[in-house]
């Protein structure tokens, strides 16, 4: 059966959609049957993998019965073991049955994935910003949470609110959901905030991951491929940065 993770802070842009992407990738990459789910209204997740593509079916018309979940299933060309199940940026129905319906629903994430837990290995779920139903319905879908935070100190008083906000979706929920591991994204050793902000995320009970900044996932999302396959004049990622994805994705999946 597969595992199923999410990567969430409710922050906006600490690098959510980069690092589900990436992992999704790396997982596949390695030879796993891999999908990525996303849910988020914005669709980033799937302008970056099906660029110039409209799939006919998006997730939102599983969640709300429209389509099979296999129907909405698309393969990612440019990655092999990489499947995508999509939302739709523009003109998607993402947003507004989170809006409308989802408060009655609140596991209906969770049973979409138990329906294919059995065909893929891993389950990623990239999630928007904000922790309202509809994320809660991801977290709840989900075995394991990994944050994603920058190295500034908004992030870390918005791990305290994620901190908080998750141990009442457990108890309310009943949820089992791990939460043990923090990526500080875009870091630079150079600078003494994120040196800073690093001792004090490891002052807390986490496992700590950090990610560099590295102008090859912004290229790799351009091109519509992993950042781990993108190419330019002969350079892709820093050795750091595939360090640091090597050694989560040795951890996640184990
Ligand atoms: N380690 C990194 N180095 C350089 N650029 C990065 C890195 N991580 C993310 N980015 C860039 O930062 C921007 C924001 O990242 P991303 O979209 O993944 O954040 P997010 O948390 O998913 O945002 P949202 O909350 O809107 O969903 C993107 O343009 C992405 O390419
Ligand atoms: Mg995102």
């Amino acid at each position: 059966m597969a595992k199923t993770i999410a990567l969430h802070l409710q922050k906006g842009g600490v690098g959510k959609t980069t690092i589900s992407g990436t992992l999704a990738c790396q997982s596949a990459l390695d030879g796993y049957s891999t999908i990525l789910i996303d849910v988020d209204p914005q669709g980033n997740a799937s302008s970056w993998f099906l660029k110039n593509k409209t799939p006919k079916f998006e997730f939102a018309d599983v969640i709300q019965g429209k389509c099979y979940i296999n129907d909405a299933i698309v393969p990612v060309a440019s990655v092999d073991n990489l499947f995508i199940l999509p939302t739709f940026g523009i003109d998607g129905g993402l947003k507004n049955y989170s809006e409308t319906k989802l408060a009655e629903e609140p596991f209906v994430i969770q049973d979409a994935v138990n329906e294919i837990k059995k065909e893929f290995q891993h389950i990623i779920l990239d999630l928007s910003p904000g922790l309202g139903r509809l994320e809660r319905a991801a977290l709840i879908a989900s075995d394991e949470v990994i944050t994603p935070m920058t190295p500034e100190i908004f992030s870390l008083d918005g791990l305290e609110i994620f901190i908080d906000e998750l141990s009442k979706i457990k108890k309310n929920f009943r949820s089992n959901i791990e939460h043990s591991k923090i990526i500080i994204n875009s870091y630079d050793e150079r600078i003494r905030q994120h040196r800073d902000i690093y001792k004090e995320a490891c002052k807390g009970n986490f496992q700590i991951y950090r990610i560099p900044v590295d102008p090859c996932f912004r290229k790799a999302q351009e091109f519509s491929t992993a950042p781990q396959l993108f190419k330019q004049r002969g350079r892709g990622l820093k050795p750091k940065t595939l360090e640091a994805i090597n050694e989560l994705e040795n951890t996640i999946w184990r």
